[in-house]
Protein backbone atom coordinates (compact mmCIF):
# COMPACT_ATOMS: atom_id res chain seq x y z
CA UNK A 1 0.00 0.00 0.00
CA UNK A 2 1.37 3.78 -1.19
CA UNK A 3 1.79 6.19 1.77
CA UNK A 4 -1.19 8.79 1.05
CA UNK A 5 0.46 11.05 -1.97
CA UNK A 6 -0.16 14.38 -0.79
CA UNK A 7 -2.43 16.93 -2.70
CA UNK A 8 -1.41 18.95 -5.81
CA UNK A 9 -0.19 22.73 -4.62
CA UNK A 10 -0.43 24.57 -7.49
CA UNK A 11 -3.70 25.05 -9.48
CA UNK A 12 -3.07 22.27 -12.16
CA UNK A 13 -5.95 19.76 -12.95
CA UNK A 14 -5.39 16.44 -11.17
CA UNK A 15 -7.12 13.18 -10.06
CA UNK A 16 -7.62 13.47 -6.32
CA UNK A 17 -5.35 12.73 -3.68
CA UNK A 18 -2.68 12.97 -6.46
CA UNK A 19 1.48 13.22 -5.95
CA UNK A 20 2.37 16.80 -6.46
CA UNK A 21 3.61 17.85 -9.62
CA UNK A 22 5.61 21.37 -10.52
CA UNK A 23 8.48 21.01 -8.34
CA UNK A 24 12.55 20.66 -8.24
CA UNK A 25 13.42 17.38 -6.64
CA UNK A 26 15.63 18.13 -3.48
CA UNK A 27 18.60 16.05 -2.40
CA UNK A 28 16.25 13.87 -0.89
CA UNK A 29 15.11 12.48 -4.21
CA UNK A 30 16.72 10.62 -6.74
CA UNK A 31 14.88 11.05 -9.90
CA UNK A 32 16.29 8.36 -12.61
CA UNK A 33 18.21 9.92 -15.35
CA UNK A 34 15.79 8.16 -18.25
CA UNK A 35 13.09 9.84 -16.28
CA UNK A 36 12.36 13.43 -18.09
CA UNK A 37 12.05 16.65 -15.99
CA UNK A 38 10.61 20.05 -17.74
CA UNK A 39 12.99 22.80 -18.86
CA UNK A 40 13.39 24.38 -15.42
CA UNK A 41 14.01 20.73 -14.26
CA UNK A 42 10.99 19.90 -12.10
CA UNK A 43 8.83 17.07 -12.27
CA UNK A 44 5.68 16.90 -14.73
CA UNK A 45 3.34 14.96 -15.70
CA UNK A 46 5.66 12.95 -17.88
CA UNK A 47 8.34 12.21 -15.48
CA UNK A 48 6.23 9.67 -13.76
CA UNK A 49 3.53 8.72 -16.83
CA UNK A 50 4.47 7.56 -20.39
CA UNK A 51 1.81 8.39 -22.02
CA UNK A 52 2.14 11.37 -24.19
CA UNK A 53 0.41 14.57 -23.22
CA UNK A 54 -1.70 12.85 -20.21
CA UNK A 55 -2.63 16.36 -19.13
CA UNK A 56 -5.03 16.08 -22.25
CA UNK A 57 -6.57 13.27 -22.04
CA UNK A 58 -10.03 13.16 -19.84
CA UNK A 59 -9.18 11.22 -16.53
CA UNK A 60 -11.19 8.64 -16.98
CA UNK A 61 -9.99 8.43 -20.82
CA UNK A 62 -6.56 7.43 -19.40
CA UNK A 63 -5.63 3.63 -19.88
CA UNK A 64 -3.63 2.41 -16.44
CA UNK A 65 -3.05 -0.71 -17.87
CA UNK A 66 -0.92 0.45 -20.43
CA UNK A 67 2.96 -0.84 -19.45
CA UNK A 68 4.17 3.21 -19.76
CA UNK A 69 1.25 4.73 -17.41
CA UNK A 70 4.05 4.63 -14.75
CA UNK A 71 7.14 5.31 -16.64
CA UNK A 72 8.94 1.73 -17.40
CA UNK A 73 6.33 -0.21 -15.95
CA UNK A 74 4.06 -2.03 -15.22
CA UNK A 75 5.23 -2.27 -11.87
CA UNK A 76 3.56 -5.04 -9.07
CA UNK A 77 3.34 -2.64 -6.63
CA UNK A 78 2.51 1.31 -6.34
CA UNK A 79 5.07 1.48 -4.08
CA UNK A 80 8.08 0.13 -6.13
CA UNK A 81 7.52 2.88 -8.35
CA UNK A 82 7.89 5.44 -5.84
CA UNK A 83 11.05 3.76 -4.55
CA UNK A 84 12.57 4.78 -8.21
CA UNK A 85 12.88 8.46 -6.80
CA UNK A 86 12.05 8.10 -3.12
CA UNK A 87 14.78 6.18 -0.67
CA UNK A 88 12.65 3.03 0.66
CA UNK A 89 14.53 2.63 3.72
CA UNK A 90 12.60 6.29 4.77
CA UNK A 91 9.32 5.49 2.93
CA UNK A 92 8.76 1.59 3.39
CA UNK A 93 6.76 0.56 6.78
CA UNK A 94 7.66 -1.50 8.55
CA UNK A 95 6.39 -4.87 7.22
CA UNK A 96 5.18 -6.45 11.32
CA UNK A 97 4.75 -9.73 8.99
CA UNK A 98 8.42 -10.48 8.28
CA UNK A 99 9.45 -11.76 12.21
CA UNK A 100 12.47 -13.88 11.14
CA UNK A 101 16.03 -12.96 10.57
CA UNK A 102 18.14 -15.09 8.36
CA UNK A 103 19.29 -17.09 11.47
CA UNK A 104 15.23 -18.10 11.68
CA UNK A 105 15.16 -16.14 14.74
CA UNK A 106 12.68 -13.62 16.01
CA UNK A 107 12.90 -10.58 18.36
CA UNK A 108 9.85 -10.68 20.73
CA UNK A 109 9.65 -7.16 20.66
CA UNK A 110 8.02 -7.55 17.09
CA UNK A 111 5.42 -10.00 18.83
CA UNK A 112 4.16 -7.70 21.03
CA UNK A 113 2.47 -5.12 18.23
CA UNK A 114 0.03 -8.19 18.43
CA UNK A 115 0.35 -10.03 21.61
CA UNK A 116 0.97 -8.64 24.93
CA UNK A 117 3.95 -10.81 25.52
CA UNK A 118 5.49 -13.01 22.95
CA UNK A 119 4.00 -17.01 23.44
CA UNK A 120 6.08 -19.92 22.71
CA UNK A 121 5.40 -21.30 18.95
CA UNK A 122 6.21 -24.30 20.84
CA UNK A 123 3.42 -24.93 22.84
CA UNK A 124 -0.11 -25.14 22.45
CA UNK A 125 -2.20 -22.34 23.88
CA UNK A 126 -5.81 -21.22 24.12
CA UNK A 127 -6.93 -17.89 22.43
CA UNK A 128 -6.85 -15.86 25.86
CA UNK A 129 -3.06 -17.72 26.81
CA UNK A 130 -2.50 -16.04 23.17
CA UNK A 131 -2.87 -12.30 24.69
CA UNK A 132 -3.60 -10.70 21.56
CA UNK A 133 -4.20 -6.60 22.20
CA UNK A 134 -6.90 -7.03 20.02
CA UNK A 135 -9.83 -9.33 19.33
CA UNK A 136 -8.75 -11.32 16.18
CA UNK A 137 -11.27 -10.36 13.87
CA UNK A 138 -10.18 -6.20 14.48
CA UNK A 139 -6.07 -6.99 15.10
CA UNK A 140 -5.61 -6.48 11.22
CA UNK A 141 -8.18 -3.40 10.63
CA UNK A 142 -5.71 -0.35 12.15
CA UNK A 143 -2.83 -1.11 9.38
CA UNK A 144 -5.18 -2.95 6.83
CA UNK A 145 -8.62 -1.78 5.21
CA UNK A 146 -11.70 -3.59 5.47
CA UNK A 147 -11.88 -3.96 2.67
CA UNK A 148 -8.32 -4.67 1.40
CA UNK A 149 -9.53 -6.86 -1.71
CA UNK A 150 -12.41 -7.76 -4.15
CA UNK A 151 -14.72 -10.07 -1.79
CA UNK A 152 -13.04 -9.52 1.54
CA UNK A 153 -16.13 -7.56 3.41
CA UNK A 154 -18.39 -10.35 1.68
CA UNK A 155 -16.89 -13.30 3.76
CA UNK A 156 -16.77 -11.90 7.29
CA UNK A 157 -19.98 -13.08 7.89
CA UNK A 158 -21.23 -16.41 10.04
CA UNK A 159 -20.64 -19.85 7.87
CA UNK A 160 -24.08 -21.77 8.13
CA UNK A 161 -24.12 -25.14 9.96
CA UNK A 162 -23.11 -27.23 6.26
CA UNK A 163 -20.56 -25.10 5.63
CA UNK A 164 -19.15 -25.54 9.23
CA UNK A 165 -19.11 -28.61 8.75
CA UNK A 166 -17.05 -28.75 5.56
CA UNK A 167 -14.87 -26.54 7.03
CA UNK A 168 -14.31 -28.90 9.99
CA UNK A 169 -13.80 -32.02 7.81
CA UNK A 170 -11.05 -29.73 5.52
CA UNK A 171 -9.28 -28.78 8.78
CA UNK A 172 -8.45 -32.18 9.85
CA UNK A 173 -8.23 -33.66 6.21
CA UNK A 174 -5.47 -31.12 5.01
CA UNK A 175 -4.14 -30.54 8.83
CA UNK A 176 -4.62 -26.61 8.82
CA UNK A 177 -7.16 -24.03 11.24
CA UNK A 178 -9.77 -22.15 9.80
CA UNK A 179 -10.25 -20.33 12.74
CA UNK A 180 -13.67 -18.27 13.59
CA UNK A 181 -13.94 -15.55 16.34
CA UNK A 182 -15.96 -15.87 19.22
CA UNK A 183 -19.37 -15.02 17.69
CA UNK A 184 -18.63 -17.90 14.90
CA UNK A 185 -17.87 -15.56 12.21
CA UNK A 186 -15.09 -15.41 9.63
CA UNK A 187 -12.01 -13.07 9.87
CA UNK A 188 -8.87 -11.95 8.21
CA UNK A 189 -7.05 -14.87 10.42
CA UNK A 190 -9.61 -17.68 9.08
CA UNK A 191 -7.79 -17.23 5.55
CA UNK A 192 -4.39 -15.94 6.40
CA UNK A 193 -1.61 -16.70 8.69
CA UNK A 194 -0.61 -13.74 10.55
CA UNK A 195 2.97 -15.31 10.84
CA UNK A 196 5.85 -15.13 8.34
CA UNK A 197 6.12 -19.09 7.79
CA UNK A 198 8.20 -20.99 10.09
CA UNK A 199 7.97 -19.16 12.97
CA UNK A 200 5.47 -22.01 14.00
CA UNK A 201 6.61 -25.50 12.89
CA UNK A 202 5.25 -26.79 9.83
CA UNK A 203 4.36 -29.80 11.57
CA UNK A 204 0.93 -27.90 13.54
CA UNK A 205 -2.05 -27.27 11.90
CA UNK A 206 -1.19 -23.58 12.81
CA UNK A 207 1.89 -23.53 11.35
CA UNK A 208 0.49 -24.64 7.90
CA UNK A 209 0.41 -22.23 5.61
CA UNK A 210 1.52 -21.50 1.26
CA UNK A 211 4.85 -21.63 0.67
CA UNK A 212 6.17 -20.12 -2.53
CA UNK A 213 5.74 -16.53 -1.95
CA UNK A 214 8.39 -14.33 -0.14
CA UNK A 215 6.54 -12.24 2.82
CA UNK A 216 8.81 -9.13 2.09
CA UNK A 217 8.08 -8.85 -1.61
CA UNK A 218 4.29 -9.83 -0.77
CA UNK A 219 1.79 -10.71 -2.81
CA UNK A 220 2.82 -10.67 -6.76
CA UNK A 221 0.12 -10.65 -9.74
CA UNK A 222 0.90 -10.92 -13.15
CA UNK A 223 -0.63 -9.86 -16.19
CA UNK A 224 -2.09 -12.73 -17.95
CA UNK A 225 -0.70 -13.26 -21.44
CA UNK A 226 -4.32 -13.53 -22.61
CA UNK A 227 -5.14 -10.39 -20.86
CA UNK A 228 -5.02 -8.02 -24.24
CA UNK A 229 -6.86 -10.75 -26.11
CA UNK A 230 -9.39 -10.69 -23.03
CA UNK A 231 -9.83 -7.18 -23.12
CA UNK A 232 -9.84 -6.75 -26.81
CA UNK A 233 -12.39 -9.29 -27.07
CA UNK A 234 -14.55 -7.94 -24.29
CA UNK A 235 -14.22 -4.55 -25.45
CA UNK A 236 -15.35 -5.61 -28.90
CA UNK A 237 -18.33 -6.84 -27.28
CA UNK A 238 -19.53 -4.05 -25.45
CA UNK A 239 -18.89 -1.72 -28.23
CA UNK A 240 -21.74 -3.83 -30.38
CA UNK A 241 -24.06 -3.31 -27.01
CA UNK A 242 -26.68 -0.65 -27.47
CA UNK A 243 -25.25 2.78 -26.17
CA UNK A 244 -21.77 1.62 -27.23
CA UNK A 245 -18.48 0.73 -24.86
CA UNK A 246 -19.22 1.00 -21.38
CA UNK A 247 -16.20 2.51 -19.18
CA UNK A 248 -15.27 -0.10 -17.58
CA UNK A 249 -11.83 -1.66 -17.36
CA UNK A 250 -11.88 -5.31 -17.25
CA UNK A 251 -8.70 -7.44 -16.55
CA UNK A 252 -7.44 -11.07 -16.12
CA UNK A 253 -4.96 -11.00 -13.72
CA UNK A 254 -3.76 -14.03 -11.96
CA UNK A 255 -1.59 -14.53 -8.51
CA UNK A 256 1.78 -15.48 -9.22
CA UNK A 257 2.96 -15.74 -5.49
CA UNK A 258 0.69 -15.75 -2.19
CA UNK A 259 2.25 -14.98 1.21
CA UNK A 260 0.25 -15.33 4.33
CA UNK A 261 -2.78 -17.61 3.66
CA UNK A 262 -3.23 -20.65 5.04
CA UNK A 263 -3.95 -22.51 1.57
CA UNK A 264 -3.33 -21.83 -1.85
CA UNK A 265 -6.20 -19.38 -3.80
CA UNK A 266 -4.50 -19.73 -6.89
CA UNK A 267 -5.48 -23.52 -7.30
CA UNK A 268 -8.40 -23.26 -5.32
CA UNK A 269 -7.77 -24.56 -2.24
CA UNK A 270 -8.63 -22.41 0.04
CA UNK A 271 -11.80 -21.47 -1.50
CA UNK A 272 -12.54 -25.28 -1.85
CA UNK A 273 -12.01 -26.01 2.22
CA UNK A 274 -15.11 -23.82 2.61
CA UNK A 275 -17.08 -23.92 -0.73
CA UNK A 276 -18.48 -26.66 -2.58
CA UNK A 277 -18.95 -25.24 -5.82
CA UNK A 278 -20.67 -26.89 -8.76
CA UNK A 279 -18.20 -28.49 -11.66
C1 LIG B 1 5.68 11.75 -9.16
C2 LIG B 1 4.96 10.95 -10.09
C3 LIG B 1 3.72 11.47 -10.78
C4 LIG B 1 3.56 12.67 -11.42
C5 LIG B 1 4.55 13.79 -11.53
C6 LIG B 1 2.23 12.64 -12.00
N1 LIG B 1 1.63 11.46 -11.68
FE1 LIG B 1 -0.25 10.90 -12.26
N2 LIG B 1 -0.10 9.22 -11.11
C7 LIG B 1 1.03 8.82 -10.44
C8 LIG B 1 0.77 7.57 -9.77
C9 LIG B 1 1.75 6.79 -8.92
C10 LIG B 1 -0.57 7.22 -10.08
C11 LIG B 1 -1.31 5.97 -9.70
C12 LIG B 1 -1.98 6.04 -8.36
C13 LIG B 1 -2.61 4.70 -8.01
O1 LIG B 1 -2.77 3.85 -8.88
O2 LIG B 1 -2.92 4.55 -6.85
C14 LIG B 1 -1.08 8.29 -10.94
C15 LIG B 1 -2.35 8.31 -11.46
C16 LIG B 1 -2.78 9.20 -12.43
C17 LIG B 1 -4.04 9.12 -13.13
C18 LIG B 1 -5.10 8.07 -12.94
C19 LIG B 1 -5.98 8.51 -11.78
C20 LIG B 1 -7.05 7.53 -11.47
O3 LIG B 1 -7.09 7.09 -10.32
O4 LIG B 1 -7.81 7.18 -12.37
C21 LIG B 1 -4.09 10.17 -13.99
C22 LIG B 1 -5.22 10.51 -14.93
C23 LIG B 1 -2.87 10.91 -13.80
N3 LIG B 1 -2.08 10.30 -12.86
C24 LIG B 1 -2.57 12.06 -14.49
C25 LIG B 1 -1.48 12.85 -14.23
C26 LIG B 1 -1.28 14.16 -14.80
C27 LIG B 1 -2.24 14.84 -15.77
C28 LIG B 1 -0.09 14.63 -14.31
C29 LIG B 1 0.55 15.98 -14.55
C30 LIG B 1 -0.29 17.13 -14.26
C31 LIG B 1 0.45 13.60 -13.43
N4 LIG B 1 -0.42 12.56 -13.40
C32 LIG B 1 1.67 13.67 -12.75
C33 LIG B 1 2.24 9.49 -10.40
C34 LIG B 1 2.49 10.73 -10.93
C1 LIG C 1 9.79 10.89 -10.57
C2 LIG C 1 10.19 10.80 -9.22
C3 LIG C 1 9.14 10.55 -8.17
C4 LIG C 1 8.32 9.45 -8.06
C5 LIG C 1 8.27 8.25 -8.97
C6 LIG C 1 7.56 9.64 -6.85
N1 LIG C 1 7.89 10.82 -6.25
FE1 LIG C 1 7.14 11.56 -4.51
N2 LIG C 1 8.21 13.27 -4.75
C7 LIG C 1 9.07 13.51 -5.79
C8 LIG C 1 9.58 14.89 -5.66
C9 LIG C 1 10.57 15.55 -6.60
C10 LIG C 1 8.98 15.43 -4.50
C11 LIG C 1 9.17 16.84 -3.93
C12 LIG C 1 9.89 16.83 -2.61
C13 LIG C 1 11.40 16.70 -2.74
O1 LIG C 1 11.96 16.93 -3.81
O2 LIG C 1 12.03 16.35 -1.71
C14 LIG C 1 8.13 14.37 -3.94
C15 LIG C 1 7.39 14.51 -2.77
C16 LIG C 1 6.61 13.53 -2.23
C17 LIG C 1 5.88 13.64 -0.98
C18 LIG C 1 5.83 14.89 -0.13
C19 LIG C 1 6.55 14.72 1.18
C20 LIG C 1 7.99 15.02 1.04
O3 LIG C 1 8.82 14.11 1.23
O4 LIG C 1 8.33 16.18 0.76
C21 LIG C 1 5.25 12.46 -0.76
C22 LIG C 1 4.37 12.09 0.44
C23 LIG C 1 5.58 11.61 -1.88
N3 LIG C 1 6.41 12.28 -2.76
C24 LIG C 1 5.09 10.32 -2.04
C25 LIG C 1 5.29 9.56 -3.17
C26 LIG C 1 4.63 8.31 -3.42
C27 LIG C 1 3.66 7.63 -2.43
C28 LIG C 1 5.04 7.88 -4.64
C29 LIG C 1 4.57 6.65 -5.38
C30 LIG C 1 3.14 6.61 -5.64
C31 LIG C 1 5.97 8.85 -5.15
N4 LIG C 1 6.09 9.85 -4.24
C32 LIG C 1 6.62 8.74 -6.38
C33 LIG C 1 9.42 12.65 -6.80
C34 LIG C 1 8.84 11.42 -7.04
C1 LIG D 1 0.13 -9.13 13.02
C2 LIG D 1 -0.15 -9.56 14.36
C3 LIG D 1 0.71 -10.65 14.95
C4 LIG D 1 2.06 -10.64 15.15
C5 LIG D 1 3.06 -9.55 14.81
C6 LIG D 1 2.37 -11.88 15.82
N1 LIG D 1 1.23 -12.61 15.99
FE1 LIG D 1 1.11 -14.46 16.83
N2 LIG D 1 -0.90 -14.51 16.41
C7 LIG D 1 -1.64 -13.47 15.88
C8 LIG D 1 -3.03 -13.84 15.82
C9 LIG D 1 -4.17 -12.97 15.32
C10 LIG D 1 -3.12 -15.15 16.33
C11 LIG D 1 -4.37 -15.97 16.58
C12 LIG D 1 -4.91 -16.69 15.37
C13 LIG D 1 -6.08 -17.52 15.82
O1 LIG D 1 -7.03 -17.00 16.39
O2 LIG D 1 -5.99 -18.72 15.62
C14 LIG D 1 -1.75 -15.55 16.69
C15 LIG D 1 -1.41 -16.79 17.21
C16 LIG D 1 -0.14 -17.11 17.66
C17 LIG D 1 0.21 -18.40 18.21
C18 LIG D 1 -0.72 -19.58 18.41
C19 LIG D 1 -0.78 -20.43 17.16
C20 LIG D 1 -1.67 -21.62 17.38
O3 LIG D 1 -1.11 -22.67 17.77
O4 LIG D 1 -2.88 -21.50 17.19
C21 LIG D 1 1.54 -18.33 18.55
C22 LIG D 1 2.37 -19.45 19.19
C23 LIG D 1 2.03 -17.03 18.18
N3 LIG D 1 0.97 -16.31 17.64
C24 LIG D 1 3.32 -16.58 18.36
C25 LIG D 1 3.81 -15.38 17.89
C26 LIG D 1 5.20 -14.96 18.01
C27 LIG D 1 6.29 -15.77 18.69
C28 LIG D 1 5.30 -13.75 17.40
C29 LIG D 1 6.54 -12.91 17.23
C30 LIG D 1 7.68 -13.56 16.59
C31 LIG D 1 3.97 -13.40 16.92
N4 LIG D 1 3.10 -14.41 17.23
C32 LIG D 1 3.65 -12.23 16.23
C33 LIG D 1 -1.14 -12.27 15.47
C34 LIG D 1 0.19 -11.90 15.48
C1 LIG E 1 -12.07 -15.81 2.32
C2 LIG E 1 -10.66 -15.69 2.54
C3 LIG E 1 -10.09 -14.33 2.88
C4 LIG E 1 -10.49 -13.46 3.88
C5 LIG E 1 -11.64 -13.64 4.87
C6 LIG E 1 -9.59 -12.34 3.83
N1 LIG E 1 -8.66 -12.50 2.83
FE1 LIG E 1 -7.12 -11.25 2.36
N2 LIG E 1 -6.64 -12.38 0.76
C7 LIG E 1 -7.26 -13.58 0.44
C8 LIG E 1 -6.67 -14.09 -0.79
C9 LIG E 1 -7.06 -15.38 -1.49
C10 LIG E 1 -5.66 -13.14 -1.16
C11 LIG E 1 -4.70 -13.24 -2.34
C12 LIG E 1 -4.90 -12.19 -3.34
C13 LIG E 1 -6.27 -12.12 -3.91
O1 LIG E 1 -6.76 -13.14 -4.46
O2 LIG E 1 -6.85 -11.02 -3.87
C14 LIG E 1 -5.69 -12.08 -0.18
C15 LIG E 1 -4.86 -10.96 -0.20
C16 LIG E 1 -4.74 -10.05 0.84
C17 LIG E 1 -3.82 -8.94 0.90
C18 LIG E 1 -2.83 -8.58 -0.17
C19 LIG E 1 -3.56 -7.78 -1.22
C20 LIG E 1 -2.66 -7.25 -2.30
O3 LIG E 1 -3.20 -7.08 -3.40
O4 LIG E 1 -1.48 -7.01 -2.06
C21 LIG E 1 -4.05 -8.27 2.08
C22 LIG E 1 -3.33 -7.04 2.58
C23 LIG E 1 -5.13 -8.97 2.75
N3 LIG E 1 -5.52 -10.03 1.97
C24 LIG E 1 -5.64 -8.60 3.98
C25 LIG E 1 -6.83 -9.09 4.50
C26 LIG E 1 -7.50 -8.52 5.67
C27 LIG E 1 -7.02 -7.35 6.47
C28 LIG E 1 -8.65 -9.25 5.86
C29 LIG E 1 -9.73 -9.04 6.90
C30 LIG E 1 -10.43 -7.76 6.84
C31 LIG E 1 -8.68 -10.28 4.81
N4 LIG E 1 -7.57 -10.13 4.01
C32 LIG E 1 -9.66 -11.25 4.69
C33 LIG E 1 -8.26 -14.23 1.14
C34 LIG E 1 -8.95 -13.70 2.22
C1 LIG F 1 1.13 -2.79 12.52
C2 LIG F 1 0.53 -2.85 11.23
C3 LIG F 1 0.00 -4.18 10.68
C4 LIG F 1 -0.89 -5.05 11.28
C5 LIG F 1 -1.50 -4.94 12.68
C6 LIG F 1 -1.15 -6.08 10.31
N1 LIG F 1 -0.44 -5.85 9.16
FE1 LIG F 1 -0.47 -6.99 7.47
N2 LIG F 1 0.98 -5.84 6.66
C7 LIG F 1 1.51 -4.70 7.22
C8 LIG F 1 2.56 -4.18 6.35
C9 LIG F 1 3.37 -2.93 6.59
C10 LIG F 1 2.66 -5.07 5.25
C11 LIG F 1 3.65 -5.00 4.07
C12 LIG F 1 3.02 -4.56 2.82
C13 LIG F 1 2.49 -3.15 2.92
O1 LIG F 1 3.25 -2.21 3.16
O2 LIG F 1 1.29 -3.03 2.77
C14 LIG F 1 1.64 -6.09 5.47
C15 LIG F 1 1.38 -7.13 4.58
C16 LIG F 1 0.32 -8.03 4.69
C17 LIG F 1 -0.07 -9.01 3.71
C18 LIG F 1 0.65 -9.27 2.41
C19 LIG F 1 0.21 -8.27 1.43
C20 LIG F 1 1.27 -7.89 0.48
O3 LIG F 1 1.00 -7.99 -0.70
O4 LIG F 1 2.34 -7.45 0.93
C21 LIG F 1 -1.16 -9.68 4.19
C22 LIG F 1 -1.93 -10.79 3.51
C23 LIG F 1 -1.45 -9.13 5.50
N3 LIG F 1 -0.53 -8.12 5.78
C24 LIG F 1 -2.46 -9.56 6.32
C25 LIG F 1 -2.62 -9.16 7.64
C26 LIG F 1 -3.50 -9.79 8.60
C27 LIG F 1 -4.39 -10.98 8.29
C28 LIG F 1 -3.37 -9.12 9.78
C29 LIG F 1 -4.05 -9.42 11.10
C30 LIG F 1 -3.66 -10.67 11.74
C31 LIG F 1 -2.40 -8.05 9.58
N4 LIG F 1 -1.96 -8.11 8.28
C32 LIG F 1 -2.01 -7.14 10.54
C33 LIG F 1 1.12 -4.12 8.40
C34 LIG F 1 0.27 -4.70 9.34
C1 LIG G 1 -13.38 -19.78 5.57
C2 LIG G 1 -14.39 -20.17 4.61
C3 LIG G 1 -14.37 -19.56 3.24
C4 LIG G 1 -13.29 -19.49 2.37
C5 LIG G 1 -11.88 -19.98 2.59
C6 LIG G 1 -13.80 -18.90 1.16
N1 LIG G 1 -15.12 -18.58 1.30
FE1 LIG G 1 -16.29 -17.67 -0.08
N2 LIG G 1 -17.79 -17.49 1.28
C7 LIG G 1 -17.78 -18.01 2.55
C8 LIG G 1 -18.99 -17.60 3.24
C9 LIG G 1 -19.41 -17.97 4.66
C10 LIG G 1 -19.73 -16.82 2.33
C11 LIG G 1 -21.07 -16.13 2.55
C12 LIG G 1 -22.20 -17.10 2.57
C13 LIG G 1 -22.42 -17.71 1.23
O1 LIG G 1 -22.65 -16.97 0.26
O2 LIG G 1 -22.42 -18.95 1.11
C14 LIG G 1 -18.95 -16.79 1.09
C15 LIG G 1 -19.34 -16.15 -0.07
C16 LIG G 1 -18.67 -16.21 -1.27
C17 LIG G 1 -19.14 -15.65 -2.52
C18 LIG G 1 -20.42 -14.90 -2.70
C19 LIG G 1 -20.18 -13.45 -2.31
C20 LIG G 1 -21.33 -12.57 -2.54
O3 LIG G 1 -21.12 -11.50 -3.11
O4 LIG G 1 -22.45 -12.97 -2.17
C21 LIG G 1 -18.19 -15.91 -3.46
C22 LIG G 1 -18.22 -15.51 -4.92
C23 LIG G 1 -17.11 -16.62 -2.81
N3 LIG G 1 -17.43 -16.79 -1.48
C24 LIG G 1 -15.96 -17.03 -3.44
C25 LIG G 1 -14.85 -17.51 -2.77
C26 LIG G 1 -13.55 -17.73 -3.39
C27 LIG G 1 -13.23 -17.49 -4.84
C28 LIG G 1 -12.74 -18.20 -2.40
C29 LIG G 1 -11.28 -18.55 -2.51
C30 LIG G 1 -10.38 -17.44 -2.90
C31 LIG G 1 -13.51 -18.26 -1.18
N4 LIG G 1 -14.78 -17.84 -1.44
C32 LIG G 1 -13.02 -18.69 0.04
C33 LIG G 1 -16.77 -18.77 3.11
C34 LIG G 1 -15.50 -18.96 2.56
Amino acid sequence: MAATPVMAQRPVDLPPLHHLVNVKPSKAVNVPEDFPLNHRGEITCETCHGIEDIEDIPFEEVDKRAPDFLRQGPYAKTTAFCYRCHAEKTYRRQNIHDLLDARGEYDEKACEYCHQQAPDPGKDHTREQLKLRLPPETICLGCHLKTPHLNALDHLVKPDEKMRRRMQASERRLGIILPLDTRGRIMCVTCHAPHERGLIDESKPAGKQVADGDVKEGVVYEDHPWDAVYRADKQARLKKLPGGAAPVALYYRRLRSEVLLRLSARDGALCLACHAFER
